[in-house]
């Protein structure tokens, strides 16, 4: 996802996404600057986030921002510069990084946060879970962002397009709710409870 056709749409230039069937998708770009309050699975994916709040992946910031106004103590992380920086400027304290690198804070936070696909990072749903489980302290969750229309889990590969550019090829994981519960499962995070809400649904996943 990172480069310089993610970073165009961040900017606002018209961006999609192309499978390796070639069939494409709009970047939900609007959705990713704007407000959680303006969508009502954000507002529901915010609304489960509790105490000290990681959020991988964070894009331009919007979940880490909408916390830090409400008292919650919240750290981004992307590897985008574009995206931190974007994040800095609506207040939301953001990081570059990669989320398979060392972070903040390991073990110690409440709530880790994987938005808007983010579980497709790295093409590793199990890694990226783990990565979560080492993240959070005993008694954390994690709130995790899913497809509801998928079943199992499905590594594809993508590039990002524009009118102007086309991004390089890489791999990206969907994942549905059965290979999140079992993925769940095998790094001690157990499946607490669901919502859906149209085309996303929201997991909330226990530490245990
Ligand atoms: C689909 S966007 C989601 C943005 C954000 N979660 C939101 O809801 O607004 C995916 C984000 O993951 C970031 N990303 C992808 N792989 C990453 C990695 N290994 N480490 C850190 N960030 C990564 C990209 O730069 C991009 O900002």
């Amino acid at each position: 996802m990172i480069g310089t056709v993610y970073e165009a749409a961040l900017g606002g230039q018209r961006c999609w996404v192309r499978g390796a069937d070639y069939q494409t998708r709009e970047l939900p770009v609007e959705r990713w600057l704007g407000e959680c309050d303006e969508d009502p699975c954000d507002a529901a994916l915010v609304a489960r986030c509790e105490g000290p709040t990681i959020d991988l992946g964070c894009g331009p910031g919007r979940v880490v921002a909408w916390l830090t106004r409400r008292g919650i103590p919240a750290l981004g992380i992307d590897q985008s510069a574009v995206a931190v920086h974007l994040a800095g400027r609506r207040g939301a304290r953001a990081l570059r990084g990669d989320v398979f690198d060392e972070l903040p804070r390991e073990g110690w936070w409440q709530t880790v946060v994987l938005a808007d696909g983010t579980i497709g990072m790295g093409a590793d749903p199990l890694r990226l879970l783990n990565r979560c489980r080492a993240l959070l302290r005993d008694g954390g969750h994690c709130v995790v962002e899913f497809d509801p229309g998928a079943t199992g889990s499905e590594t594809t590969m993508q590039r990002l397009e524009s009118e102007t550019q086309v991004g390089p090829w890489f791999s990206w994981a969907t994942v549905g709710l059965d290979a999140l519960e079992e993925f769940g499962q095998r790094v001690s995070l157990r499946l607490k409870d669901v919502e859906v809400f149209g085309e996303r649904g929201i997991a909330e996943l226990a530490a245990i």
